[in-house]
């Protein structure tokens, strides 16, 4: 288990390649078991969930070959029966569901349970795929879905807090080999639904209107393989935006899609942070005092959940009040206690944060919760006075490629340290995704 050792106050300069984005790799990975034959995925991320999802097809009987940044799946001989223990570890898995009930007529499938930052049930998942027919019923911890042959239906996936992502793909995954027509309203808009939607045409199927709230898919007999390149990751870029920001520096961020990423720059732009635009890149410079902005998370085209933690730490070190509300997940506020040991002065009520910045940060020990959490505290560290440590890394390695690589080629003075594990093996937490 490794951790960061973070000496703070040096301005990031320089330029950074954006990795392709982890939330559109892996339901692509999960729609190669809609065919036999061979797909090519490239700028995959070197991410532990990549490789999770990529041990779990091959439990399916999938071969994956991951080759730097190039990865080749052939799921020529499926069994809808995955790795218990692999699934159960990685929530993103669960959008195997629906290729697997498409591709094979049935799929058992481990629940994925809650985690740090929310309940995160799978209803409209579940509602989705009975709509198109399947027989669902939850046994000893697992999904048991059965189908004949799906059917085309009209789905409404809007939940209590709007629409949502990977079931959005796993229904529009399995209408694509169903029956007929499947008109999903309420879909999710985000790029990585855009992305999957673009493979899963790629492979032959029929998908109009992806990114907008009603998808259409004609389904077809059969998909065949194809080749795809992943979008950059938007999350990433807004994460190393704001840690340029933070740390008064001047970053370029190469192939970041700014057209993925208006919600957050519109922010930093409101805070003061000066974006230049130019080609497929974006410059990122901060050079005078910030202004408190305002944040509530939304679904995409919104401020992403996924950003908020890292928007967070800039907040606490902008002069004035600042109320970051979460409307996503119910309980994504771990960070707060963390940050408190920096010296951050941050309340919450509710389903909002108080932040009263302006207030220097300065290092100390912090234990990363969850991937954008840890993010977060690494952002943190750059910023305080003197030396920060972050344990637990191996959140932000989930989704993060090579972070600190990336932050010592900006000039970061940061340490990947070894840490023995500890005497009593610790059993393995259900990480968020
Ligand atoms: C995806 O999770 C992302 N994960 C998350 O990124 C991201 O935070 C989230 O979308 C929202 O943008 C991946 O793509 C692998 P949702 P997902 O279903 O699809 C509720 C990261 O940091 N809901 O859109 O699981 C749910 O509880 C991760 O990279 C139901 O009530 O999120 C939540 O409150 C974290 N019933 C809201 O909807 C359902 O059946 C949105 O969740 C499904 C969801």
């Amino acid at each position: 288990m490794d951790k960061f050792l973070i000496k703070g106050g040096t301005p990031l300069r320089g330029e950074v390649s954006i990795s392709g984005a982890k939330n559109a790799v892996l339901p692509i990975m999960a729609a190669t078991l809609l065919t036999a034959d061979p797909c090519v995925i490239r700028r995959v991320p070197q991410l532990s969930d990549v490789r999770f999802m990529g041990e779990i097809l091959a439990s399916l009987g999938a071969a994956v070959k991951l080759d730097g940044n190039t990865l080749t799946v052939r799921a020529d001989n499926v069994k809808g029966l995955g790795d218990y223990e692999l699934i159960r570890q990685m929530r993103g898995s669960v959008c195997i569901l629906g290729p697997l009930l498409a591709r094979s007529g049935a799929a058992v499938v481990s629940l994925p349970g809650g985690c740090v930052i929310g309940a995160r049930p799978i209803d409209l998942h579940l509602k989705g795929l009975e709509a198109l027919g399947a027989k669902v019923r939850i046994d000893g911890g697992y999904i048991h879905a059965r189908a004949g042959k799906l059917k085309g239906a009209d789905v409404f996936l809007g939940g209590r807090c709007g629409p949502t992502v990977l079931g959005t793909a796993n229904v529009m995954m399995a209408a694509t080999l169903a029956d007929g027509v499947t008109l999903i309203e309420s879909a999710a808009c985000e790029p990585e639904v855009v992305d999957l939607a673009c493979f899963l045409n790629a492979m032959g199927a029929k998908i109009e209107g992806a990114g907008s709230p009603t998808l259409t898919v004609t389904g077809v007999k059969r998909l065949h393989g194809a080749e795809h390149d992943v979008i950059p990751d938007r999350i990433e870029a807004a994460t190393f935006a704001v840690a340029a920001a933070a740390s008064r520096g001047e970053v370029v961020l190469r192939g970041a899609r700014a057209d993925h990423m208006r919600a957050v720059l519109d922010k930093l732009r409101d805070a003061g942070v000066s974006i230049e635009r130019s080609g497929q890149d974006l410059r990122i410079s901060r050079r005078g005092r910030l202004k408190a902005v305002d944040i509530t998370t939304l679904p995409y085209a919104g401020f992403p959940t996924d950003a908020q933690a890292q928007m967070m730490v800039l907040m606490t070190l902008t002069p004035g009040i600042s109320v970051i509300t979460e409307r996503i997940f119910e309980s994504r506020f771990m960070h707060v206690s963390e940050l408190a040991r920096l010296g951050a002065d941050i309340a919450i009520e509710g389903p909002s944060a108080i932040v009263k910045g302006g207030r220097p940060l300065s290092g100390a020990k912090v234990m990363a919760s969850d991937l954008r959490a840890s993010a977060a505290l690494v952002i943190a560290g750059l910023a305080a006075r003197g030396e920060t440590e972050v344990s637990r890394v191996y959140h932000i390695d989930r989704g993060y490629e090579k972070i600190d690589d990336k932050l010592r080629g900006l000039g970061a003075r940061i340490q990947r340290l070894k840490v023995k594990p500890a005497l009593k093996k610790a059993e393995p937490e259900a990480a968020e995704g």
